[in-house]
C-alpha cells in the first residue's frame, strides 16, 4: 500500500481556517476545477461527468489539475453537491446542469425517502479520496463538501435549478412538518457523508447554501443557519469547516452568527467589512471577488483583487477566493494574474499592498 504524505504543517490555508496570522493570504477558487480549463474539456470528451466524480484516477485527475496549473492553495474534491442522491435511490444525470429522475413533491415522497449510508451508498467516496490525496501528494490540503440542507431540498423539489425556488417555498408554506422532516432526514444524511469524507482524509470541509438566499431573513436562521448548524455540532471537531450561503441579505447575515463555522463564504455582494462587523473577528472569512471581474481588463483584475485585500486589512483568518463560481469562458490568463496578484500582495499594518 502507498503511504500518503502527510501535509506540511505549514498549509497557509489550514491556518487561515484557523485564525493563525500568516504572511500571505492563501486562494483558491471555487469552481477551480471545470470548464475553463482545456484539460477539464479535453477529458470530458471522453469520459461522463458522474465518472470523473466517481472513478478515483479521473476524480485524483481532474483535482488536480487546477492545483498543477495554477497553483493554488488548497484543492476541492471533484464531485458535485447533488451525488448524494445516488444513494437516495434518486436517478441523476448532469446535461451539464443536474436532471433528477424523481420529484419530492408531498409529504408522501418525504417519508418514502431512504439513505443507503455514504458507505453502502456511495462506495466511491474512500478510494477517490485515497486517490486524490496521494495525487496531491502533501503539496496543499483537500477541501471535502457537501450541499447544505435547505440547498440539496430546494434541489429535490425543484428537480434542478430554478429562477425564484417558488416550488420550495410553496412546500414550505403549505406542510412546514413535511418539510423539517424532509431536512432533518438530509442533515442526519450529510452528516454520514461528511464524516466519511473526513475519515477517508479531507483535510476541511465546506457546505454549499447557494440557494438560501431565497429564504426571506425570518426563514432563514430556522430554515438554512439552524440545520447547517445541525450538520456542523454532528461532525467530528479538528476538521475546519467553511459554510458558503449564496446572497444573504443583511438579516440573513444576522442569523449566520449562531453557526458554528470556523470560515465564512462570502458573497460578492456583501462586504468583507461588514461581514466581519456583523460574525465578529474570531471567525475567518473566505471571498469574495465578483467572478466576472476576471472576464475585465488586468488592471481591473488587479485592482479589484487588492482592493478585497484590502477590505480585509490585514486582519488573520482571510482566505481569498471569489464570491461565486468562475465562470466557463474564463481566460486562463487572468486566473494566473489574479494568483500572482493575492500571493505578491503583503498587507501593511494598515493593510496596503508592498
Ligand atoms: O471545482 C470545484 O469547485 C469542485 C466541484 C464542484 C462542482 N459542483 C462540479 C461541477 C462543486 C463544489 C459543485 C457545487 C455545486 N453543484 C453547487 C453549489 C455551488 C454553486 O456553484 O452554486 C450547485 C448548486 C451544484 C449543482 C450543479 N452542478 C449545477 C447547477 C450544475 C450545472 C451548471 C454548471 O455550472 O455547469 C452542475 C454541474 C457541474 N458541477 C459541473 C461541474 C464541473 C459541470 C459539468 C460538466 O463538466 O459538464
Amino acid at each position: 500500500m502507498t503511504t500518503i504524505p502527510s501535509l506540511a504543517p505549514a498549509s497557509s490555508f489550514l491556518r487561515a481556517c484557523r485564525g493563525e496570522p500568516i504572511e500571505q493570504t492563501p486562494i483558491w477558487i471555487m469552481r477551480q476545477a471545470g470548464r475553463y480549463l482545456p484539460e477539464y474539456r479535453a477529458l470530458r470528451e471522453k469520459q461522463s461527468f458522474i465518472d470523473c466524480c466517481r472513478v478515483p484516477e479521473l476524480a485524483a485527475e481532474v483535482t488536480a489539475q487546477p492545483i498543477e496549473r495554477f497553483g493554488f492553495d488548497a484543492a476541492i474534491l471533484f464531485s458535485d453537491i447533488l451525488i448524494p442522491l445516488l444513494a437516495m435511490g434518486i436517478p441523476l444525470a448532469f446535461d451539464p446542469g443536474p436532471k433528477l429522475g424523481k420529484l419530492i413533491e408531498s409529504r408522501e415522497d418525504v417519508l418514502a425517502l431512504r439513505w443507503a449510508g455514504a458507505d453502502a451508498g456511495l462506495p466511491h467516496i474512500r478510494p477517490v479520496i485515497r486517490a486524490v490525496k496521494e495525487r496531491l501528494a502533501g503539496r496543499v490540503p483537500l477541501i471535502g463538501f457537501a450541499g447544505a440542507p435547505f440547498t440539496v431540498a430546494a434541489y429535490l423539489i425543484e428537480a434542478g435549478g430554478s429562477r425564484d425556488l417558488a416550488k420550495t417555498r410553496a412546500f414550505l408554506a403549505r406542510d412546514p412538518e413535511a418539510f423539517l422532516s424532509l431536512l432533518e432526514f438530509l442533515t442526519e444524511a450529510t452528516i454520514d457523508y461528511l464524516k466519511v469524507q473526513i475519515a477517508a482524509g479531507a483535510d476541511a470541509v465546506m457546505l454549499f447554501d447557494t440557494q438560501a438566499g431565497w429564504l426571506p431573513p425570518h426563514l432563514f436562521g430556522g430554515i438554512a443557519a439552524t440545520w447547517t448548524e445541525r450538520v456542523l455540532a454532528g461532525l467530528p471537531k479538528g476538521t475546519p469547516t467553511i459554510y458558503f450561503a449564496l446572497a444573504p441579505s443583511t438579516g440573513q447575515i444576522e442569523a449566520l452568527r449562531h453557526v458554528r463555522a470556523d470560515v465564512f463564504g462570502i458573497d460578492y455582494r456583501v462586504p468583507i467589512r461588514h461581514a466581519r462587523a456583523v460574525l465578529g473577528d474570531d471567525r475567518g472569512v473566505q471571498g469574495n471577488l465578483d467572478p466576472t471581474v476576471l472576464l475585465g481588463s488586468p488592471q481591473t483584475i488587479v485592482t479589484q483583487a487588492e482592493a478585497v485585500l484590502r477590505e480585509n486589512a490585514g486582519r488573520p483568518g482571510h482566505i481569498f477566493n471569489l464570491g461565486h463560481g468562475i465562470f466557463p469562458d474564463t481566460p486562463l490568463e487572468n486566473v494566473a494574474l489574479l494568483v500572482d496578484t493575492v500571493k505578491r500582495f503583503r498587507a501593511g499594518p494598515t493593510g496596503g499592498s508592498s
